[in-house]
């Protein structure tokens, strides 16, 4: 019986963008059908750890046939609601935002960027990746026409504040907060999800320095 998927882990959820990435990997290179031992060879992970997130969701594998690629990739797209093109707005046109407007494909991801807002005189009227920057000035007027439902904050620490408190009362949802403040502290009812790169480096420089190998999710179960 699949559970809701409010009831699932959020380790669980969050394997599921890499099986994404991976089916649809298989899926350009025209491979329709694999097994979950297969899957589990080449992903790393164990072939019950595998089955035990998919039938957190209801299964799609079938005995001795394996998993249909394309149609577990779409499972897992529509789980994760990839269709569903949520509005999101970037705070910061500075190098992180900028770098992250050219390079994140939002619209494979889920995401349909609809505006960019900084207040820097110089940028504002630009173009990048084919959207305007616009005057933070203009952002309330924006959010009441265009209703964002999603942020992405690349701006100082110091801003990050006053602007998520706006943002939040104009509708704004959830946040992909790369600002080093702590939103979730401050605003524990919205989504956040931060992202700290350097969390990531220092990660890496533990591993190094102690040999050991990267399995850094716990195995919830
Ligand atoms: P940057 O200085 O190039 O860009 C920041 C942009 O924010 C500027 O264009 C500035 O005009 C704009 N800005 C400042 N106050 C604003 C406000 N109140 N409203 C709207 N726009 C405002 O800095 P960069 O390199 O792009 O980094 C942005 C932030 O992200 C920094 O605070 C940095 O510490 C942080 N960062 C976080 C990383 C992470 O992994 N979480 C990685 C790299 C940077």
């Amino acid at each position: 019986m699949p559970k809701s998927s409010k009831d699932v882990s959020v380790w669980v959820i969050r394997r599921l963008p890499r099986y994404y990435r991976f089916l649809n990997e298989l899926l350009r290179n025209g491979i329709c059908r694999i097994s979950s031992r297969e899957l589990s060879q080449k992903m790393g992970l164990t072939a019950s750890q595998i089955r035990q997130d998919l039938n957190c969701f209801g299964g799609f594998g079938q005995q001795g046939y394996g998993y249909n690629v394309e149609l577990l990739h779409n499972e897992i797209g529509n789980i994760l609601g990839l269709n569903k093109k949520i509005p999101i707005v970037l705070i910061g046109a500075g190098n992180l935002g900028r770098a992250l407007t050219i390079h994140m494909d939002f619209d494979y991801r889920g995401f349909n960027l609809i505006g960019i807002f900084d207040v820097n005189p110089a940028i504002i009227g630009t173009e990048i990746g084919g959207v305007k920057v616009s005057d933070m000035s203009e952002l309330e007027a924006f959010c009441k026409k265009e209703h964002p439902q999603a942020a992405i904050l690349c701006i100082p620490k110091a801003a990050a504040h006053d602007v998520a408190e706006n943002l939040i009362s104009w509708g704004v949802k959830g946040f992909w907060n790369f600002s080093h403040y702590d939103l979730s502290f401050h605003f524990p009812d919205v989504i956040t999800e931060n992202v700290h790169l350097g969390d990531s480096l220092m990660t890496l420089c533990f591993m190094i320095n102690n040999d050991t190998s990267s399995d850094p999710e716990p195995k919830d179960e």
